[in-house]
C-alpha cells in the first residue's frame, strides 16, 4: 500500500477545528484510493509558543521538511500580541515558509455557482469567476532588512524595506508564466511602479522573462488599480503574479468574491516541502464554538493531494464532492443564504468526507 508522510499543523483559533476536518476528509481519500496517509501532528505558532517558548520548535520544522506535506490550520490571536516580534505566532509561519524555500503561494479564486448570492457583490459581476494569484512569499517587507523600531533625534521611527533581488523575481515570474501556458494564456503582473523603484525592477525583469513565453499575454498593472478591478470586474482576470505584501491583501480582497475568506485555499510551493493552508487567519473570535468554514482547508488538502501526492483524480473528487454538499444546501454560517441549512464545522465536515467516500467515480 501505498504511504504518504503528512506533516499536520493545527496551530491556534479556529486552526485545531478546521484542520480536523481536512483531516477527515483525507480519510475518506485514504479509504477510496487505498494508501495510507502517515499524520504526524506539530505544535506551531501560539500553540507552539506557550509549550516551548517558541513559534516554531526545531522537531516541527524537522517533522515538516521531512514528510511529504504539510497541511497547516492558521497562526496568531490576540492572547500573543503582547510579544516581541521575534516570537510571535506568525513568525513560525513566515519560518516555515522561510526553511521549507516556499517562494511561491497559489490562491486560486473560483466562485462556485451555488454560491453566486453568498457574495457581498452583484451574482452578475461574480458569475464565472475563475483566477488565480501566484504570491512571491520569500520577499518583500516581510523578510527585507533594515527593519525594526528604534530611536532616532529623540523620537521612535519605525523601518520596514521592500526589496527584491532579480532572483527571486525571475523565479516567481517562470513559475507564474509556466501556470499561465495551463490556463487561459494571459499573465498580469501587479506593481507600484509609477512610485517605487522596486516594483519598477520586479516589472522590468517580469517583461524580460515573458519573452521566453510568446504564448502568454503578458499585462501589467498598478496594485491601487487592480484593488478597484477586483470589485469591478473581476472576471477579465486570469493568472496574476504579484510582491508578497501586495499578494497578502489583494488575496483577502479577492476571497469576498467568493462569498467568505473561509473559501479560499493555498498551496505555496518552492524547493523543498510544500504546505497548504487556507488563505485565512485563525479567527480567535470564533474558535472553540463549531461555527468556523472548514471549506477553504479541505480545499487546500485537495491542492496538496494534486501538487505533492499527484493524486489529481482524488482532487478533484475532494473538489467535487464540495460543490455537492453546496449544492444540497448545506452552508457554514459566513455563507449562509436564504433557503440553505446552516451546519458547525463538524457536520460540514462529516458531509464532505461522506460525498469522498461515495460519489460515483
Ligand atoms: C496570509 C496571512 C499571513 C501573511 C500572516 C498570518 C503572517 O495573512 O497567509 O495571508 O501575512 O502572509
Ligand atoms: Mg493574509
Amino acid at each position: 500500500m501505498k504511504k504518504y508522510r503528512i506533516a499536520v499543523l493545527p496551530g491556534d483559533g479556529i486552526g485545531p477545528e478546521i484542520v480536523r476536518e481536512a483531516v477527515k476528509v483525507l480519510g475518506g481519500v485514504a479509504e477510496r484510493a487505498g494508501v495510507r496517509f502517515e499524520l504526524e501532528e506539530g505544535f506551531v505558532g501560539g500553540a507552539a509558543y506557550d509549550r516551548f517558548g517558541t513559534p516554531l520548535p526545531d522537531q516541527v520544522m524537522e517533522l515538516a521538511l521531512s514528510s511529504d506535506a504539510v497541511l497547516l490550520g492558521a497562526v496568531g490571536g490576540p492572547k500573543w500580541e503582547p510579544l516581541d516580534y521575534s516570537v510571535r505566532p506568525e513568525r513560525g509561519l513566515l519560518g516555515l515558509r522561510s526553511g521549507l524555500g516556499l517562494y511561491a503561494n497559489l490562491r486560486p479564486v473560483v466562485v462556485f455557482e451555488d454560491l453566486l448570492d453568498a457574495s457581498p457583490l452583484k451574482p452578475d459581476i461574480v458569475r464565472g469567476i475563475d483566477f488565480l494569484i501566484v504570491r512571491e512569499l520569500l520577499g518583500d517587507a516581510y523578510f527585507g532588512k533594515p527593519r525594526g523600531v528604534r530611536i532616532e533625534n529623540g523620537q521612535r521611527i519605525g523601518i520596514n524595506t521592500m526589496v527584491y533581488t532579480e532572483t527571486e523575481i525571475r523565479r516567481i515570474a517562470k513559475m507564474a508564466f509556466g501556470i499561465a501556458q495551463t490556463r487561459r494564456k494571459k499573465l498580469l503582473s501587479v506593481d507600484k511602479a509609477n512610485v517605487l523603484e522596486m516594483t519598477g525592477l520586479w516589472r522590468e525583469v517580469v517583461t524580460e522573462v515573458g519573452r521566453d513565453y510568446p504564448d502568454v499575454a503578458l499585462q501589467h498593472m498598478y496594485v491601487d488599480n487592480c484593488a478597484m478591478q477586483l470589485i469591478r470586474n473581476p472576471v477579465q482576470f486570469d493568472v496574476i503574479v504579484t510582491t508578497n505584501m501586495f499578494g497578502d491583501i489583494l488575496s483577502d480582497e479577492a476571497s469576498m468574491l467568493t462569498g467568505s475568506l473561509g473559501m479560499l485555499p493555498s498551496a505555496s510551493l518552492g524547493e523543498k516541502t510544500a504546505m497548504y493552508e487556507p488563505s485565512h487567519g485563525s479567527a480567535p473570535d470564533i474558535a472553540g464554538k463549531d461555527i468556523a468554514n472548514p471549506l477553504a482547508t479541505i480545499l487546500s488538502a485537495a491542492m496538496m493531494l494534486r501538487y505533492s501526492l499527484e493524486m489529481l483524480e482524488e482532487a478533484a473528487l475532494v473538489e467535487k464532492s464540495v460543490r455537492t454538499v453546496l449544492k444540497e444546501g448545506f452552508r457554514t454560517q459566513d455563507i449562509r443564504q436564504e433557503g440553505a441549512v446552516v451546519v458547525g464545522t463538524a457536520e460540514m465536515g462529516d458531509r464532505v468526507a461522506e460525498k469522498v467516500r461515495t460519489l460515483p467515480a
